[in-house]
């Protein structure tokens, strides 16, 4: 018997748990996930027991953070708002690990059904173990299963029963996209794709040419790789869509510096878009800090307003990627909503998800170009002291720019005044 004090979202008492004392039997299959690439990026969580908003689960030795519990937060309201809305929720969690997304589905947003996948079948005694929880039920009131195939198997085998689910979480590492095609086939008309990268590298400019076998985009280092990461994620799931004669937008994009983790939830809808001023380019002066968007039929025509030539060398570009709102604002003021009527704001751990959820909102302005103003890489440039992050807000909106904070990062703004005005607009803040 062993006593754990688990470190919790939602409580810190102490519970007891017993240690399972069954050795894990060798599975047939172990030795061949063993070898392959994902199993490297595998870190092992030993504590055996956790508490995660109220639900109770192991962990055993399968791959799981605390820190996720954020992303997982998002993904139950979200299904929840689903089945609320369309009265039915059925999901494959593709690489569940412990399971507890599944349970928390299962529990919090009330999924008719739920497939927990995870290739590695080591984790079965675990996934089951948790689950049980739920009670299973058979035939058509059948709750969950446990499967261990490959995340592409699971979502092809679906299309191939034409068994199309309601959403499908895909929590994965890297920026493995080569599940997108298989997800779109696999889900309904409506349905919700939530997807992962794990590539700060990438979406930091430092792997162009893994960014463009992964997504498309050719990506360059920008004092805002973190939102690029998020836009490069779902430019590449636009792309892939387009493809199938489908387009997807945004109802949300999460970045968490764990990680880092990227994490965008996409509604899939029929017919693809023939002109998507969404997606395109994003470039960086690296002399004034002034960025921009560039449409296809603008390529031709890139400068920096601070240079007298047309061709500025000081001039980054990164893209195509997704240049809209990174959420759909009504969409997050009803999550916003639903987390006040589960009590699930003012917790004190992590960045509260009242703040978070308020702070998305304000991002979704459609006004608001893509990236962000460091408020300190300004000053210095600018060879000033930087105004507070309040003050400089009301002098922009008095100005008659969008402008909001940033849930990447906390002393960044968002605006679409170019940045000599922002340095002007500053100057004058700390005069007055
Ligand atoms: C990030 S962990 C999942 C964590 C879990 N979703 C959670 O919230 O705690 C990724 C999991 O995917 C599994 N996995 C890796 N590659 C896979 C693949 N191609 N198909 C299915 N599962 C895979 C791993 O065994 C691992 O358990
Ligand atoms: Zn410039």
């Amino acid at each position: 018997m062993l006593t754990l004090t688990p470190k919790t979202l939602s409580s810190s008492s102490s519970f007891t748990v017993h240690k399972s004392q069954s050795p894990r039997p060798k599975s047939p299959n172990s030795g061949k996930f063993q070898s392959s690439k994902w199993r490297s990026h595998t870190i092992f969580v030993k504590s055996e027991a956790q508490i995660e908003r109220d639900l109770q689960f192991e962990t055993g030795e399968t791959f799981f953070r605390h820190e996720s519990a954020r992303g997982r937060d998002l993904g139950v309201l979200s299904a929840t708002l689903y089945k609320r809305s369309k009265g039915s929720l059925r999901i494959l969690d593709a690489m569940c690990g412990c399971g507890i997304r599944s349970l928390r589905y299962l529990a919090e947003a009330n999924a008719d059904f739920v497939i927990a996948n995870d290739a590695n079948d080591a984790n079965r005694r675990i996934i089951t173990d948790n689950l049980s929880q739920i009670e299973r039920g058979t035939g058509d009131e059948r709750r969950w299963v446990v499967t261990h195939m490959l995340a592409n198997k699971a979502m092809i085998e679906r299309y191939l029963i034409g068994d199309f689910l309601d959403m499908i979480d895909i929590d994965s590492f890297g920026s493995d996209s080569a599940f997108l095609r298989d997800a779109f086939n696999a889900l309904k008309l409506g349905g919700l794709l939530y997807l992962t990268s794990t590539d700060g590298y990438s979406s930091g400019g430092h792997r162009p040419y893994n960014s463009l076998a992964a997504y498309g985009a050719f990506i360059r280092p920008m004092p805002f790789g973190n939102e690029i990461g998020l836009r490069m994620l779902i430019g590449g799931a636009v792309r892939e869509a387009a493809l199938l004669g489908y387009h997807v937008t945004p109802l949300f994009s999460y970045y968490s510096y764990h990680g880092p983790v990227f994490r965008v939830l996409l509604r899939v809808h029929r017919g693809k878009l023939h002109e998507d001023r969404n997606y395109g380019f994003v470039t960086h002066c690296r002399l004034c800090g002034h960025s921009d968007t560039v449409r296809w039929d603008e390529l031709g025509l890139m400068g920096c307003p601070c240079s007298d030539t047309k061709a500025s060398s000081s001039l980054v570009v990164s893209g195509p990627m997704w240049l809209g709102p990174l959420h759909d604002a009504s969409y997050v003021t009803e999550m916003l909503e639903l987390a006040r009527e589960w009590g699930w704001v003012s917790e004190g751990t992590g960045i509260d998800l009242e703040k978070l959820l308020s702070i998305m909102i304000e991002e979704s302005d459609p006004r608001l170009p893509p990236g962000y103003t460091k408020m300190d890489e300004m000053a210095s440039r600018a060879k000033m002291n930087s105004p507070s992050l309040k003050n400089m807000m009301s002098a922009l909106v008095k100005e008659g720019y969008a402008v909001s904070r940033s849930h990447i990062i906390p002393n960044a703004l968002k605006t679409d005044c170019p940045m000599s005005h922002f340095v002007r607009i500053a100057e004058d803040e700390l005069q007055s």
